[in-house]
């Protein structure tokens, strides 16, 4: 049996990499290692967490004895990085849980898979999931390669750009098998409704102002999480060592032409007269920093593991806005408590 270690497995992109592992690997034994922050939702993963492939374990990754003797416990095949303070926003606001967990976390479990694995790396698997926010921000043209020149520019994705330089670096140093992937936007089921897409879905069905950043005219590059999930099934197990994948869906929107279309597939679902959520939109103060655009070149992928995303961004949204729609207990669990004072602060005038 192979033993792989997920971690930020209760998390929006981990609970659907956890799901198609366990579910399409019963012979593997999934650990999730999550520290269960206000972005780890163990209700992410109701529907496997009594499989007997599945085992939790609540912890930090900055717990360095802890993830020391999580590894010495399971001698684990493989690691699949994914745990991360993940928000922009909240990385400008306070940067240094951004520092501990995406930098220091991250330099603990690679520590913790050298200490077990020695110098024997057959079948062993470091797997270091990113970000294309490394990059930087583009202008009108051109996108992001594997090979683009890393230029962060929030503490969120400098913190991300340094733990992948420091994987790099453990490759290159101590030849640990290391794969790293950097991926564009995701949307789907169980984002937390802090990020852009569930945010706009759940202030239209609640009559909330829509808080567009700035003019709207910045650019994202969306990919659906269930894409992503299975690109980092393909990279995990036919990626060769040592190389860095680009993922994305060729799926550029501007924030405005985003939140348009999402007001106008609202108020079909909701029976409203056409136009009715767009009255929502507000313009607000911008985010500092704010990248203008985002775009991925996801040709590596697509010619060595044969990855290309399987669902239109139609049938995506359409899926995304319905699972919200019929999972409004999921929404009202999550937006309660500590979410108020957060969203009161970010969004205050
Ligand atoms: P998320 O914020 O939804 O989930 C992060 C998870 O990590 C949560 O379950 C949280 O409890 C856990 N976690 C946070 N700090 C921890 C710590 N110190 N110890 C243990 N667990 C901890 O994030 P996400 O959107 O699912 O992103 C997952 C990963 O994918 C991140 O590394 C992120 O940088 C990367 N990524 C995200 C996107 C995106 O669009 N969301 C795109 C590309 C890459
Ligand atoms: O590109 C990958 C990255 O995508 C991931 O690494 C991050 O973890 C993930 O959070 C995401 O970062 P963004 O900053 O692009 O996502 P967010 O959903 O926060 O914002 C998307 C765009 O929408 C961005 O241009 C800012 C804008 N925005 C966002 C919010 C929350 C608004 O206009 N209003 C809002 O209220």
């Amino acid at each position: 049996m192979k033993k792989i270690l997920v971690t930020g497995g209760s998390g929006f992109i981990g609970s659907h990499v956890i799901r198609l592992l366990v579910n399409k690997y019963p012979d593997y034994l999934i650990v999730n290692l999550d520290k269960l922050t206000y972005a780890g939702n163990p209700e992410n993963l109701l529907d496997i967490e009594n499989k007997s492939n599945y085992k939790f374990v609540k912890m930090d990754i900055t717990d360095e004895a802890g993830v020391f003797n999580l590894f010495e416990e399971y001698q684990f095949d493989g690691v699949i990085h994914l745990a991360a303070e993940s928000h922009v926003d909240r990385s400008i606001s306070n940067p240094n849980e951004f520092i501990n967990t995406n930098i220091v976390g991250t330099l603990n479990l690679l520590n913790a898979s050298r200490n077990i694995w020695g110098n024997e790396f057959e079948n062993k698997i470091f797997y270091h999931i990113s970000t294309d926010e490394v990059y930087g921000s583009l202008g009108d043209e051109g996108f992001f390669l594997e090979t683009t020149p890393y230029d962060p520019r929030s503490p969120y994705s400098a913190s991300k750009a340094s733990s992948d330089h420091i994987v790099r670096a453990y490759f290159y140093t101590f030849g640990l098998p290391v794969k790293i992937s950097n991926c564009s936007n995701n949307y789907g089921s169980h984002q937390f409704p802090e990020k852009l897409i569930p945010l706009i879905i759940n202030n239209i069905k609640n009559e909330k102002p829509l808080p567009v950043y700035g003019k709207g005219e910045n650019i994202r590059d969306w990919l659906w999480v269930e894409d992503h999930a299975k690109a980092i099934d393909d990279v995990f197990h036919k990626g060769q060592i040592g190389e860095t994948y680009n993922i994305g869906g060729h799926n550029e929107w501007k924030n405005i032409d985003l939140i348009h279309l999402l007001c106008d597939i609202m108020d079909q679902k909701l029976g409203n007269s056409i136009g009715k959520s767009r009255e929502l939109i507000t313009f607000v103060k911008d985010r500092a920093g704010h990248d203008m655009r985002y775009a991925i070149d996801a040709t590596k992928i697509k010619d060595t593991l044969g990855w290309i995303p399987s669902v239109t961004f139609e049938q995506g949204l359409k899926s995304t806005v319905e699972w919200y729609l019929e999972n409004q207990k999921w929404m009202k669990n999550v937006t309660s408590g500590s979410y108020l004072e957060y969203y009161n602060e970010q969004y205050k005038q």
